[in-house]
């Protein structure tokens, strides 16, 4: 982590939301109950979890060690031109699935499930590719900041409206490493 500066504020300065122990308890949690919803239901066939980059790598990561069924994993990425900001909307997708999909079990895995137009634009492209069943699993889930109607079926934590960063998000790129979750002060915000 680089020094603090009035912009970008050292991590430990920041208030904890969820601690690492909270986060890899919850992940455990999330991880038996998609063990216990998908073992001998697969067909003998891998689940798939897709990944939305960046910020959902880590919680990815530790999932995929938290689920005792056979599951392989993808990435997508998808821009962030337009999104929360424009009323439009527009989500585009710049990096595809590498393996197809069709027949699998899959569950799209993100750090944060905000306006949902991310997600809602995903699962319509997802269900394209005819998987046996799609769901999703969100480490934080902002509901009060829906713009379309979309819920998660694995959520770790509801979060009111704060700005958080670490455990995969950042704040202009910055923080995702920190391995709590921590608010981001307003003040430092913006700049
Ligand atoms: C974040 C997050 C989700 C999206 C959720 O991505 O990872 O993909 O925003 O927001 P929504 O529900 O309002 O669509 P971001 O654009 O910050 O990219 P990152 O994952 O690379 O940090």
């Amino acid at each position: 982590m680089p020094n603090s500066t009035p912009n970008f504020p050292h991590a430990s300065t920041m208030d904890i939301l969820f601690t690492k122990q909270q986060i890899a308890d919850r992940t455990r949690e999330i991880g038996a109950q998609i063990t216990a919803d998908y073992a001998g239901h697969t067909n003998g066939q891998p689940i798939v979890l897709i990944g939305v980059l960046k910020g959902a790598a880590i919680f990815l990561a530790d999932l995929a060690r938290s689920i005792d069924v056979d599951n392989t994993f993808d990435f997508v990425a998808v821009s962030s031109y337009g999104r929360a900001k424009v009323s439009s909307g527009a989500v585009k997708l710049i990096k595809d699935i590498d393996n197809p999909i069709e027949g699998k079990h899959v569950i799209l895995v993100e750090d944060i499930l905000d306006t949902g137009l991310t997600l809602s634009y995903l699962r319509g492209l997802m269900l394209q590719h005819k998987p046996a069943s799609l769901k999703i699993a969100t480490c934080l889930d902002k509901p009060a900041r829906r713009l379309v109607p979309i819920e998660a079926d694995y959520v770790a934590f509801k979060i009111p409206n704060q700005f958080v960063i670490g455990y995969g998000m950042d704040y202009a790129e910055r923080y995702r490493g920190v391995d709590d979750i921590r608010l981001f002060p307003e003040e430092a915000a913006g700049h």
